[in-house]
């Protein structure tokens, strides 16, 4: 008799909308399929280090499709390979050993950048790993979406569309920050999908005296109101970007955050209208997810138990011009996706008269056919 396929799972780094959905997909097809034994890890990386876990039954991931956040819960402290509840010490060799003692065939990591660079560590080591690609900030190399992000840019646009009434009421100029870290995929699809007049994202350094044009051009025209999204990793001109925290103990210590003000102020040397400032922060990764990421969650689910049970390990489920694919762990480790310049939406917002705080932008930085999918 063949003996029973083994598989765990786990959700590292920062949490978003749509992880219990792909757990609920992984569990349920891989128990549906292969009548496979399946163990969740608790808190990231740290349920392997601690031997944290629980069964995960068909019953365990019913009802959990809509749910927010991760029944498994995260971390992203937990690296075993500096563990920060062992003064910076390496325990992977731990992990590796607990895996071959639990007879795991493979553990699907579901995470962002930080954990797939963690992951690729692991599988070098010998632990058999699928991953899937998770964060709102839609910033991970190799795949064209990342669940979480739709949610996020659904949350932001609402914040825009409510900025909308109110500036229009008080004739103000309002800026809201989004998150993102270095990528500023969410402030452009939000931007775009609730109308910004200016998009500031950190792949392109802004120029104060162009936001400032905008804002005047605007007032003369008789729009006396002006909406910018701004991307919580974009600086000056010349500038740095806003450093609000450092978490120490975490793989990646910096935390981004407070631009927004940062641009308040300089406005307000140049004009009249009143500015406020919103920072959405985390309710962008809290709450039901998006029917769209309800969607990429189940597929990316989905396909990873079954690269799970046909032994396709090392790899990451990805999204490549709307198909479902696979790409190694190594392509994805240590790097971050950014916003090209000849981006679609960018040459969309273009299109419409959005401003990314440049001059002259189109002339320097893109041409007016746009080469990456849409989505
Ligand atoms: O990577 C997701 C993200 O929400 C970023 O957009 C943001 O910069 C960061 O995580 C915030 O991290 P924390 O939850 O540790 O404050």
């Amino acid at each position: 008799m063949s003996k029973r396929l083994r598989v765990g799972i786990l959700t590292g780094g920062g949490d978003c909308p749509g992880l219990n959905a792909v757990i609920r997909a992984v569990a349920k097809s891989l128990i549906l399929q292969h009548d496979a034994e399946v163990i969740g890890f608790e808190d990231g990386f740290e349920g392997l280090v601690e031997q944290k876990m629980q069964p995960l039954e068909y019953s365990d991931v019913s009802g959990i499709l809509t749910v927010g956040g991760t029944i498994l819960g995260t971390s992203n402290k937990a690296n075993p390979f500096n563990y920060f509840k062992r003064g910076g010490a390496d325990v992977s060799s731990q992990v590796v050993t607990f895996c071959r003692k639990l007879g795991l065939n493979a553990v699907v990591v579901i995470g962002g950048d930080g954990t797939m660079s963690i992951s690729n560590k692991l599988h070098k080591l010998g632990v058999n790993i699928v991953g899937v690609p998770k964060t709102i900030d839609n910033d991970l190399m190799g795949t064209d979406r990342t669940f979480g992000f739709d949610s996020a840019v659904a949350i932001a646009t609402e914040a825009i569309d409510r900025l909308h009434t109110t500036a229009q009421s008080h004739n103000r100029v309002m800026i809201l920050e989004t998150m993102g870290r270095y990528a500023g995929w969410i402030a452009l699809y939000s931007g775009v999908a609730g109308g910004a007049d200016v998009i500031l994202i950190p792949e392109f350094e802004y120029e104060i005296e162009e936001i400032v044009r905008v804002c005047k051009e605007r007032e003369s025209g008789g729009q006396k109101f002006t909406i910018i999204a701004i991307a919580e990793g974009s600086r000056p001109k010349g500038g740095t970007m806003v450093v609000q925290d450092m978490v120490t103990d975490s793989p990646d210590p910096i935390r981004l955050g407070g631009i927004g003000k940062v641009l308040e102020s300089q406005l307000e040397k140049h004009l009249r209208s009143e500015i406020r400032t919103t920072i959405l922060g985390h309710t962008q990764r809290g709450g039901t997810p998006t029917p769209f990421d309800r969607n990429i969650a189940s597929a990316f689910g989905a396909y990873a138990a079954a690269m799970a049970a046909d032994g396709e390990y090392g790899s990451m489920v990805a999204l490549k011009e709307n198909k479902l694919t696979s790409i190694p762990l190594e392509s994805v480790a240590e790097k971050v996706r950014t916003v090209p310049a000849d981006a679609a939406m960018i040459s969309t917002a273009l299109a419409v008269g959005t401003s990314f705080g440049v001059s002259n932008f189109e002339k320097r930085f893109v041409g007016t056919k746009h080469s990456t999918p849409l989505t």
